[in-house]
């Protein structure tokens, strides 16, 4: 029997990637979005990679009543993956109330509903961020939790304690964290990606969009810190390599295997890499010269950042395949086709 996965935020940027490796994995994918932060026409995208147009309902999940409503017209969702958030670190430090009502309820009002429609389990997208600066690299999933620096960084740690307090009290479903590191790229076919609002605060999406000429140029922010060519260091995970990782976790809780009440996985390369390593593997993979300018540091950075995937590896049985030069020839091929559509 083919098992029903509600993607929230499913029509986002890792949502999408994911519905398509959960439909080729042989899931049915029920999408709910509130297309606050993206677009309807991502599902055109999903349909044309997969030929299968996943269902979708236009709902937000911090109306209770509507989200119920969902697991009423699906009764066989058997499991969630819960990507629907509000993920902008800035706009999170100006909005906090904004963030805190989004991304605690909207987990509250899934979690509450669960075990009355029988759902299995919840993935929970995560984030490196829970670890700040790690005194030891790489982190593992012990190394320990820093007070958060923005509101957005303190909902991920508010909805992991959520989630675990939830089960310790005796919920009956499974729960896996997924700890991303720095998630980056395009669907090989560029028929789903990144799409960022306005100006965008992210690397990858600014670098493209300077290459494509939008921005005037990138500028690298600090190379006065300690690390082997002064630029910032993070662990950059392929957006379909990250995808398919949540296929192997839904599969675990599906199939029984979890052996922890919460299991927590990082999701990376394991690999550090600069700023400015990266601008030079984007030249070489793209042929496209960028351009860019040091300038001072950006408030709030991690100096460096990398993750030990090991227990992904070895338990979940899923591994960070892709070349970090193919990754970065797909953003660009990605922009190259938002560029064609008028879109950005
Ligand atoms: P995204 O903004 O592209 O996708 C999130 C989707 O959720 C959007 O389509 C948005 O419209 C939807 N959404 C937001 N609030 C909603 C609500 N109340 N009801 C219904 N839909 C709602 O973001 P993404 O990059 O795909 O991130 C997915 C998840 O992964 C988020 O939880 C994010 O915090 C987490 N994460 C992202 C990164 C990253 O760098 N992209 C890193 C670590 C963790
Ligand atoms: C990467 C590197 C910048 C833009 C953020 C969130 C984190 C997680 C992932 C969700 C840094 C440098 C950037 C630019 C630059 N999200 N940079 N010029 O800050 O590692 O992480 O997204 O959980 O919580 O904080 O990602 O892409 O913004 O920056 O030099 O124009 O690129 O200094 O070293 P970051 P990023």
């Amino acid at each position: 029997m083919k098992e029903t996965i509600l993607v929230t935020g499913g029509t986002g940027f890792i949502g999408s990637h994911t519905t398509v490796e959960l439909q080729q994995a042989g899931y049915d994918v029920v999408i709910v979005d509130n297309l606050s932060n993206s677009r309807e026409d991502v599902l055109d995208g999903i349909e044309k990679i997969t030929g299968i147009r996943p269902a979708f309902e236009k709902v937000d999940l911090r109306d209770f009543d509507a989200t119920e409503s969902v697991f009423k017209k699906y009764p066989k969702i058997s499991g969630i993956i819960h990507f629907a958030a509000s993920k902008a670190v800035g706009e999170s430090v100006q909005k906090p109330l904004l963030y805190y009502h989004n991304n605690i309820v909207s987990l509250i009002n899934l979690l509450q509903l669960m075990p009355k429609y029988d759902v299995k389990g919840i993935i929970f997208s995560s984030s490196c961020t829970v670890y700040g600066q790690p005194d030891v690299l790489p982190a593992t999933e012990e190394t320990p939790i820093k007070k958060a620096e923005s509101p957005y960084g303190n909902t991920k740690q508010i909805n992991e304690e959520i989630i675990a307090d939830t089960i310790k009290s005796g919920s009956p479903i499974k729960a896996i964290l997924l700890r991303y590191f720095n998630p980056i790229g395009a669907h090989p076919t560029a028929f789903i990606g990144e799409m960022p609002n306005g100006v965008p605060q992210n690397l990858i999406p600014y670098l493209t969009q300077t290459a494509m000429g939008i921005r005037k140029e990138l500028s690298v922010f600090g190379d006065d810190y300690d690390t082997p060519d002064g630029s910032c260091i993070r662990d950059y995970i392929y957006v379909v390599d990250l995808a398919k990782a949540h296929v192997c976790a839904m599969t675990r809780i599906m199939e029984d295997q979890t052996t922890e009440p919460v299991e927590v996985y990082n999701i990376g390369t394991g690999t550090g890499t600069s700023v400015l390593e990266l601008i030079n593997a984007f030249e070489k993979a793209t042929g496209v010269k960028l351009n860019y300018k040091i300038v001072g540091r950006r408030a709030g950075d991690i100096e460096k950042v990398w993750g030990n995937v090991d227990k992904a590896n070895k338990v979940l049985g899923w591994k960070a395949e892709t070349p970090l030069e193919d990754v970065l020839a797909s953003a660009w091929k990605w922009q190259c086709v938002l560029r064609e559509k008028g879109i950005m």
